[in-house]
């Protein structure tokens, strides 16, 4: 008896080994940064009491550098798996009280357990990441380590969600585990990622840039697109984790989860007539159309500050998850560039990946010309975007608002690369291009007065969605007020289908 007893003390002491990671002093450090432990996180994360924790007592084998009397169980990474609202999902939080939460060959060890349990049982993994990077006392068993996650990363990209925060630093190629997943989260003052930090680029490109600049969660919102969340607090990401997953099906042979749908699915759409405007030279924000059309007005936009010309994010539809992909009229006019482009096709793939429908509202006066674009590759990048709505089984439904023109029309999953209704307004826009610009090539000796009466014509004859609909490339012409119902409709006709491409090993993209 007394034997047991005293094992369960050790087990008690261990615990709170484990439990107190780097000591107080370096979770005081955490706090006084303005960030919370792994646990916190994890506990922030995760339904009450519903972690469990795996290889809590794992300890690294280095023995180089002193290594070999510092050994805290855990060794910097807490891992397992729980619940969000009630649903399986795995979790890894690198530990930066230990160890600066680097990498060794042992927590390597521990986040590829989870990643290989994650994948074998169909759920979700979340890393959260705050890491000096790669242990350098371990060296190449370190790297080794990176190289196991993502291999493991790119085994599951496709068969269940991956996601990952960066709550700190995230450095050198530590950055690639984050990017080869779905979806990155950052916090707005705390987050950082770059392949090479502010000192390596002053040595050798001599030019002097800050850390927030470099690659802080604003640069990575809005410049260089690789994140697609930005947070002001730890605390509204891990939230904006949960609920980003509320919208995901568990992996790639389940549907999203689908919720008792409250807002009437024939409900008319008031006031849609008046945020278009009638000149189709006037902006408008798409987002007017979105938000009244779907479920409870509800829109969980995905990269809202980057490549704005271009919207994408998650809504429900008669309680069923929709990945909407949107042209932006306030924006750029709402033209297809480089940056537009990579947005969208990654967007659509992910959702055909998951199983989820595309809906796509549609008013793109064409790309974005000029020697910047076509020299950075518009072409290929374009070309992304009718592959990944081309190649995605999933239900694809458009709806035309307002301009469709040239090979921006053919590109917004247009009928023949495979939508399987495309819809439109009265007052759409089908044709090559604009009435102005067609008359200015084809009559470019015509009086202005002749030019003006032509230009009137072509609108007439072109620029309406009535030809297209007489040669079914649009199945439906409908009013502003049936939008809802007309797309639930096409959603549920569409509910069911079954296609699938070519066998093959795997395309190949544009890149
Ligand atoms: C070992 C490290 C470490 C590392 C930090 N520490 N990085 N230990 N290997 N890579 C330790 C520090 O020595 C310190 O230990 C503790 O972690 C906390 O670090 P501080 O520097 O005190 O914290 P802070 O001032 O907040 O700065 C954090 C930091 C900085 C920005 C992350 O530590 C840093 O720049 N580290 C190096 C980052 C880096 O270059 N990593 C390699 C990237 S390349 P003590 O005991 O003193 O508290 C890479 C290759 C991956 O990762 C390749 C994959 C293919």
């Amino acid at each position: 008896m007394e034997n047991k007893d005293s094992l369960y003390a050790v087990f008690d002491e261990r615990n709170r080994a484990a439990e107190m990671a780097g000591g107080a002093d370096r979770i005081g450090k955490q706090h006084a940064a303005g960030k919370l432990t792994a646990r916190e996180r994890i506990e922030l994360l995760l339904d009450p009491a519903s972690f469990n924790e795996l290889d809590k007592f794992v300890v690294h084998r280095c023995k180089d550098y002193g290594m070999d009397g510092a050994r805290i169980p855990g060794d910097g990474v807490v891992s397992g798996y729980g619940r969000i609202e009630g649903r399986l999902v795995f979790v890894y939080a690198y530990d930066f009280t230990v160890f600066g939460g680097t990498l060794s060959a042992e927590n390597a060890r521990k986040i590829m357990k989870v990643q290989d349990l994650a994948l074998k049982n169909g759920a979700p993994v979340i890393a959260l990441n705050d890491s000096g990077g790669a242990r350098i006392q371990e060296g190449v068993e370190s790297l080794s380590g990176y190289a196991g996650i993502f291999f493991r990363n790119t085994m599951a990209s496709g068969v269940i969600p991956q996601i990952s925060a960066i709550l700190g630093p995230c450095a050198g190629g530590a950055c690639y585990s984050p990017a080869l997943t779905d979806f990155i989260f950052m916090v707005r003052g705390y987050s950082h990622m770059f392949v090479t930090g502010p000192d390596v680029v002053k040595a050798v490109t001599h030019e002097l840039v800050g850390k927030e600049e470099l690659g802080g969660a604003v640069t990575h919102a809005s410049v260089s697109g690789v994140a697609h969340f930005l947070g002001d607090s730890e605390k509204e990401v891990i939230l904006e984790i949960r609920e980003l997953l509320s919208f995901l099906p568990a992996n790639n042979m389940e549907d999203a989860p689908c919720v008792p749908c409250r807002d009437d699915i024939r409900r008319e759409v008031t006031g849609l007539r008046e945020v278009i405007p009638d000149d189709p030279n006037i902006p408008y924000d798409m987002k007017e159309v979105i938000v009244p059309v779907v479920d409870d007005g509800y829109f969980f936009e995905v990269m809202p500050d980057f490549a704005k010309n271009i919207v994408i994010g998650f809504a429900r539809l008669g309680g069923r998850t929709v990945g909407i992909v949107a042209n932006q009229p306030a924006f750029l006019a709402g033209v297809l560039d480089i940056d537009a482009s990579d947005k969208a096709a990654r967007f659509i793939r992910f959702c055909d990946c998951f199983n989820i429908p595309l809906v796509t509202f549609e008013d793109v006066p064409g790309f974005l010309p000029g020697t910047v674009q076509e020299h950075n590759g518009i072409i290929r990048h374009g070309a992304k975007v009718v592959y990944a709505f081309a190649e995605a089984t999933v239900p694809k439904v458009t709806l035309i608002t307002r301009k469709a023109y040239g090979g921006a029309y053919i590109v917004m999953a247009s009928k023949l690369t495979g939508a399987d209704i495309n819809l439109a307004f009265p007052n759409a826009e089908i044709a090559v291009m604009g009435a102005e610009g067609a008359v200015n090539i084809l009559f470019r000796n015509a009086d202005n007065e002749k030019r003006a009466e032509l230009t009137e014509e072509y609108r007439e004859r072109f620029a309406n969605p009535f030809r297209a609909a007489e040669l079914g490339y649009i199945d439906e012409v409908i009013l502003p007020e049936q939008t809802r119902a007309k797309l639930i409709a096409a959603l549920e006709m569409a509910q069911n289908k079954n296609v699938s491409n070519p066998p093959k090993k795997h395309g190949n993209m544009p890149l």
